[in-house]
């Protein structure tokens, strides 16, 4: 059972991207899983529609302008239109955890590129098929990171400030359009980037149990939780929120600093 609504996710072959791919694709909608690496992105495509959902896989970087563009046009060549944008695909590599007099500026415009010139670059292209549709939605993952910051992540923390402050101008833009534009900001989930970072700083399942006891539900996120909310937020029950940040994070976010190093 299709909806008739099509979605296109960056980042959407493995992590939060996949659950987003995966909500969406269950809410009944076309799923363009958009990604770098093609052969997980056809991998989970294949998957969606062998449990018969409609599903394409389009391959490029994020950050290249003519790949972006490519992706959205291979995209609606296959499924024919373009209703919701997830700008999801991020880095955060765990050797650019370094402050900003050491960071070079390979790494710095690396993580600015795909971070936040990738969401603008996608947006440009897409915004047109949005348009023709008379109207949709565009989210743009961010982080609690682009909130407050944690310690040696400059470039990560400015591409996910600077994500909120797109989010915010695009909504203002292209109200007129009936484009809403939305941000998630994703606390610590269960993603191969998390993971990655668990097993570079120490022993990968003691670090996340560290992390999830941190956050005051008890809990790291899943892909799971950040999908259901990239579904609600693209629906009709959330026809009057535009230029504006949901934080899923566990309750996170409404730790006072002074409430570091307490239980
Ligand atoms: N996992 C977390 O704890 C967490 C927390 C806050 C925010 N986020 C954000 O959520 C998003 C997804 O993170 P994740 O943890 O699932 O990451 P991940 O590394 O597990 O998956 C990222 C996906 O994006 C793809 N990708 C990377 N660079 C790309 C590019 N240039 N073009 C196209 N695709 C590209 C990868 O191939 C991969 O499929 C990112 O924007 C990240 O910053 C994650």
């Amino acid at each position: 059972m299709h909806d008739g609504r099509v979605v296109l996710v960056t980042g959407g072959a493995i992590g939060i991207g996949a659950g987003i791919c995966q909500a969406f694709a269950e809410s009944g909608a076309s799923v363009s899983v958009a990604d770098i690496d093609g052969d997980a992105a056809h991998q989970l495509a294949d998957k969606l529609k062998s449990d018969s959902h409609r599903a394409v896989a389009v391959t490029g970087d994020v950050s290249v302008l003519k790949d972006a563009k490519r992706m959205v046009n291979e995209s609606i060549e296959s499924l024919g239109a373009l209703d919701v944008l997830v700008n999801n695909a991020g880095i955060q590599p765990t050797a650019s955890y370094m402050n900003a007099e050491q960071m070079d500026e390979e790494t710095w415009d690396r993580i600015i590129g795909v971070n936040l010139k990738g969401q603008f670059l996608m947006a440009k292209f897409s915004i047109p098929h949005i348009r023709a549709r008379g109207g949709g939605t565009i989210i743009n993952i961010a982080s609690v990171q682009g909130l407050q910051s944690q310690p040696l992540v400059p470039a990560y923390a400015a591409s996910k400030g600077g994500s909120l402050s797109l989010t915010r101008n695009m909504a203002l833009d292209f109200s007129d359009d009936n484009i809403r534009v939305v941000a998630i900001n994703p606390g610590t989930i269960d993603t191969p980037l998390a993971r990655g970072a668990a097993r570079a700083f120490g022993d990968e399942e003691e670090l996340l149990q560290l992390w999830g006891s941190a956050h005051p539900l008890g809990r790291i996120g899943t892909p799971k939780d950040i999908g259901a909310t990239a579904v609600f937020l693209a629906s009709e029950g959330a026809s009057f929120i535009t230029g504006e940040s949901v934080n899923v994070d566990g309750g996170y976010m409404a730790l006072g600093a002074w409430a570091a190093g307490t239980d």
